[in-house]
């Protein structure tokens, strides 16, 4: 946290948007395929940023965390929810960061009724691909909008972040690994490295510090940039 709220004493206030935690898409009444992630990483984000005087909305996903103080929290709980509010939201933001852990993939039909064990040992749920909403942002990215995006690898760590900064033109990337100890879904602590400006970019290691001290590294590294 810094001693100056830093976004207020620009002349108009920063509006943005930050996403957090799992997505949960439903198979029926009883039963959802989601993740491990708890939004303890966005809602760290989130406060900071309302802390230096940013007007911030959360679109959030199911987690056990209280709304930040200061934050306009919006819940939702599918992809298709995040995406719809986010795509609306969009277009009156300064920026966003794209922390929340949006399933890639959703039930192509969710069944109105519990589904029943049958004799077969098998079953199958078809799944199709959900829509990517940090992709699409930065499809309709126009001047002046800062786009801020995760990765969470296991392997090939850089290429895949590099990977998605261009893919889904962000102007920055955190990428933590699954590797570090300490890095990830559930705790605390986050390792994370920023990637900005690109594959001939700047790359900036962080060490493993908590998500909080993590969070206001993010904010500083955004208020840097040009
Ligand atoms: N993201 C998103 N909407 C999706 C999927 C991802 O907004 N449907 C965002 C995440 O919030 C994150 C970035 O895109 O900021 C990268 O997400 P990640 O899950 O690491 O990448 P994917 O593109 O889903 O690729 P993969 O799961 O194959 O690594």
């Amino acid at each position: 946290m810094v001693d100056q709220p830093l976004f207020s004493s620009k002349q108009v206030v920063c509006r943005f948007l930050v996403t957090a935690g799992p997505t949960v898409e439903a198979i029926d009444p009883v039963r959802f395929i989601s993740n491990r992630s708890t939004g303890k990483m966005g809602y760290a984000i989130a406060a900071e940023f309302a802390a230096r005087g940013a007007d911030v909305v959360l679109v959030s996903g199911p987690t056990c965390l209280d709304a930040p103080e200061g934050v306009r929290c919006v819940d939702v709980v599918s992809a298709e929810d995040m995406y719809r509010e986010c795509v609306a939201l969009w277009p009156e933001m300064d920026g966003a960061v794209m922390c929340a852990a949006v399933a890639d993939y959703t039930p192509a039909k969710v069944s109105d009724a519990k589904i029943k064990k049958t004799e077969s040992s098998r079953f199958s749920i078809d799944l199709v691909p959900t829509k990517d909403i940090a992709a699409e942002l930065g499809r309709t990215k126009r001047a002046g909008q800062l786009l801020v995006g995760f990765a969470l690898e296991t392997d090939n760590e850089e290429a895949n972040a590099l990977g998605k900064l261009e893919r889904k033109n962000l102007d920055m990337i955190v990428l933590n690994s699954l590797r570090d100890e300490g890095a990830g879904f559930g705790g605390d602590t986050n390792r994370i490295t920023i990637y900005s400006g690109g594959r001939n970019g700047g790359k900036t290691v962080f060490p493993l510090e908590s998500k909080t001290a993590a969070a206001a590294h993010i904010v500083d590294f955004i208020e840097s940039l040009p």
